[in-house]
């Protein structure tokens, strides 16, 4: 089967093509984040405006990719939620109307669970079950997986996600949206003594986080700090930042694969980009002997790649998951633990 992947949820318009036996065919992606970037943000009715514009030439695009016609399309999916309520809409309103002209199946898809099946994409896919670190703008959450649509949430950010968390702190630090991207490459050049930012929740017995007060930390440095702070002094600021966060994810990973005896840890969602956290990440593998996966870089962030393909998962595990429901419903609020599993 052919699946058509439509992922609108945010800032980022992706559609893809995957074919249930032999994976990812095309994908085609339009990042909004020069238009925010001069808001400082995402500015929601601008996203949803942006979709509009860019589906169908994306469409367009991946069909010629694959050299496939509109008809050979057999399902399509698309980001049901959580995410930007308008956002949203413009994609399930895209699929649901591609599918009524077509006469082909739908598959709503969880936006989380895309980004938790990417590393899946990967040439090295990892085996379930496994520990998953899903880390992105919206959620930090560890999750224990099974298979396709077996989740068991072992815990999740208090306050701010951890792209959240690099967001406004680099904001503070006066470097543009996203901040993570920014952060990373500042904190490079960072002096790691210079400073020491706190480690919230490290011994706290559970699989929790919380990141706002690593933020507020942020905050303080830059309030105190004594006139107007050098570009070595963000670097310094940038690297403490980034020191503190990855200790924190390092431990509460090996925390989870030691308590659930699991071997294999995979990282997903747009903070899985990250270098620091990846080199952290790898050195706690190599020391503790568990094997870590990650999505290839271009699908740590959001896309139309890992919606398709989770898309193709569901329906090679379940084919009733397509069904001929052009009555769309976006879920903008969507607890991952309140996604239907396969039977
Ligand atoms: O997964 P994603 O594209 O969107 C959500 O579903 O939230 O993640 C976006 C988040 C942003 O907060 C961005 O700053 C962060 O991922 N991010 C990074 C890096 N690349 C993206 N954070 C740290 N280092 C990176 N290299
Ligand atoms: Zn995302």
């Amino acid at each position: 089967m052919i699946i058509l992947g439509i992922e609108s949820s945010c800032d980022e318009t992706g559609l893809a093509l995957v074919d249930t036996n032999t994976g990812l065919l095309a994908h085609a992606l339009y990042s909004q984040i020069a238009m925010h970037q001069e808001y400082g943000g995402v500015v929601p009715e601008l996203a949803s405006r942006d979709h509009i514009r860019r589906a169908l030439p994306l469409l367009e695009q991946v069909l010629q990719q694959a050299q496939l016609d509109k008809s050979s399309i057999d399902a399509i999916a698309y980001t049901q939620g959580p995410g930007l309520a308008g956002a949203l809409l413009v994609g399930a309103s895209v699929a649901c109307g591609l599918g009524l002209a077509l006469g082909k199946p739908m598959i709503p898809i969880h936006h989380l669970e895309g980004h938790l099946l990417s590393p899946l994409l990967s040439s090295k896919p990892p085996a379930f079950p496994f520990i998953s670190l899903l880390v992105s703008g919206g959620h930090t959450q560890l999750m224990l997986v099974q298979g396709v649509g077996q989740y068991t949430l072992l815990g999740e950010t208090l306050d701010d996600a951890a792209g959240e968390a690099f967001d406004k702190s680099a904001k503070l630090l006066g470097l543009s949206y996203p901040g993570g991207p920014a952060i990373s490459r500042l904190a490079e050049s960072g002096d790691p003594s210079a400073y020491t930012l706190p480690r919230p929740m490290l011994h706290s017995k559970d699989f929790n986080f919380s990141f706002s007060g690593l933020k507020t930390a942020v905050l303080t440095v830059v309030k105190n700090h004594p006139g107007v702070l050098s570009e070595q002094d963000k670097a310094n600021v940038a690297r403490a930042f980034v020191d503190a966060l990855v200790d924190v994810v390092v431990a509460k990973c090996c925390a989870a694969l030691r308590h659930t005896g699991m071997k294999r840890l995979v990282i997903a969602g747009g903070v899985g980009a990250n270098a620091q956290l990846r080199a952290g990440l790898n050195a706690a593998a190599a020391k503790k002997r568990f094997d870590v996966y990650y999505p290839e870089l271009e699908f740590c962030t959001d896309n139309g790649a890992m919606i398709a393909f989770a898309g193709a998962l569901r329906c090679k595990a379940d084919p009733q998951q397509a069904q001929y429901d052009y009555a769309f419903t976006v879920r903008p609020k969507w607890p991952l633990s309140e996604l239907s599993g396969i039977t």
